[in-house]
């Protein structure tokens, strides 16, 4: 709990604007997490990279390069020896292995070396495709993260996932990777749209119950504040949540552990992402994944009825849906047994024990999973 202060209590100070903090791994300092208000402060960031005689690629899809891909091709050019660009079509559709290859192409063409460097300028797609890019050409190149969405800025940039879906299968080859910087820019969120934002949320309100519940509490009382996008309020909002993501990989860096403490709600959300098709967005989708694994934590007496409730209450007060419609539990619990959070063909399930401490629980049986996926499916009509 004093932990829980500590990191609340960094939201209480005036003329936060700007809040860097150093991932560690091994006591050894790794990368920078810069959060501003604006893009004033990348330049500065970009000099400690030692990118002045090197190429470097921004990859970006067609939507983010329409608001930041100029601005921030400029301030880059001015740090670097050649600035080029890579778009590729918006979408989850285009977190595939074509992509990579195509932006392999294109970096072989343009003679990029070992030293160059590639910048994600996107959300969670952009981060995770380019990562596993960085990852994987000439055996690893540098690269850095520019997430502008509140998902990508609390939740994928941070910790060295990267990745691309496999056929149907999300996330499904990929690669722990490091960046060598993570670059926030609170501005970024105001064009995001109503559900999109929203969407981070859903991560934001998980780093609350899995970790801190005076954080939980922090982001209850200023609601209000939180959906209209007080820039002040929402930096500090993405400040705790990065500490507590930076906590947990930094003890944790390739999820043999706590680390996947992080997939709360991800099992049955990732099965209701796919049988959605991914028209309902990834932290709408853990949404609804927390109300069911809450549902379980409840039903093993982890949880008292009031605090389930008020879960799935709060969820719901911040726009994000509890539950699905026109999916049947037995597909649910289908889809969610080929997702790679198995292990050793169980599943490894996240339970509130509880809210504001998770644990991990590899005794859930079949018919608890299917009970769980009946309370997303059973309340479909309500919302
Ligand atoms: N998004 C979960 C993790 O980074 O481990």
């Amino acid at each position: 709990m004093a932990e829980a202060h500590a990191r609340t209590f960094c939201t209480e100070k005036e003329d936060s604007k700007m809040q860097k903090m150093m991932i560690h791994y091994n006591d050894v300092p790794i990368y920078p997490i810069v959060l501003s208000e604006n893009f004033d402060a990348l330049g500065e960031a970009l000099d400690g990279l030692m990118i002045k005689d090197r190429k470097v690629c921004i990859v970006t899809d067609s939507h983010v390069a329409d608001f930041y891909l100029e601005q921030v091709e400029h301030i880059v050019k001015e740090h670097c020896a050649a600035a080029s660009h890579f778009i590729f079509p918006a979408g989850e559709e285009s977190k595939t292995l074509t992509t990579v290859e195509n932006l392999y192409e294109f970096l072989i063409q343009n003679k990029f070396e070992r030293k160059d460097m590639l910048v994600a300028l996107g959300g969670g797609v952009v981060g995770d495709l380019t990562g596993f890019t960085a990852a994987t050409y000439l055996r690893g190149i540098r690269f850095i993260q520019i997430p502008t969405s509140l998902l990508a800025q609390v939740d994928s940039s941070i910790g060295g996932k990267t990745g691309v879906d496999f056929r149907a299968y999300k996330n499904m080859v990929g690669a722990f990777h490091q960046p060598k910087l993570v670059y926030s820019c609170a501005e970024t969120l105001k064009t995001l749209t109503s559900q999109q934002y929203i969407s981070g949320l859903g991560e934001i309100i998980k780093h609350g119950l899995i970790k801190d519940a005076a954080y939980y509490e922090w982001l209850k009382a200023h609601k209000e504040a939180i959906l209209a996008r007080d820039t002040q309020t929402v930096i500090d909002m993405i400040a705790v949540s990065c500490h507590i993501k930076k906590e947990v990989v930094e003890n944790d860096p390739e999820e043999a552990g706590e680390r996947a403490l992080l997939n709360f709600g991800h099992t049955l959300g990732h099965a209701v992402e796919k049988l959605m098709n991914f028209t309902m967005l990834h932290g709408e989708c853990v949404a609804v994944g927390m109300h069911a694994a809450a549902w379980l934590s409840m039903e093993k007496g982890m949880l008292t009825e009031a605090a389930y409730k008020d879960i799935t209450d709060t969820i719901a007060s911040f726009g994000l849906p509890v539950s699905v419609k026109g999916l049947e539990p037995e597909q649910i619990v289908a889809v969610s047994k080929s997702d790679k959070k198995m292990d050793k063909g169980r599943v490894k399930f996240i339970l509130l024990d509880p809210e504001g401490h998770a644990v991990i629980d590899r005794s859930i049986r079949d018919e608890q999973l299917l009970a769980a996926a009946s309370v997303i499916v059973r309340n479909g009509e309500q919302s």
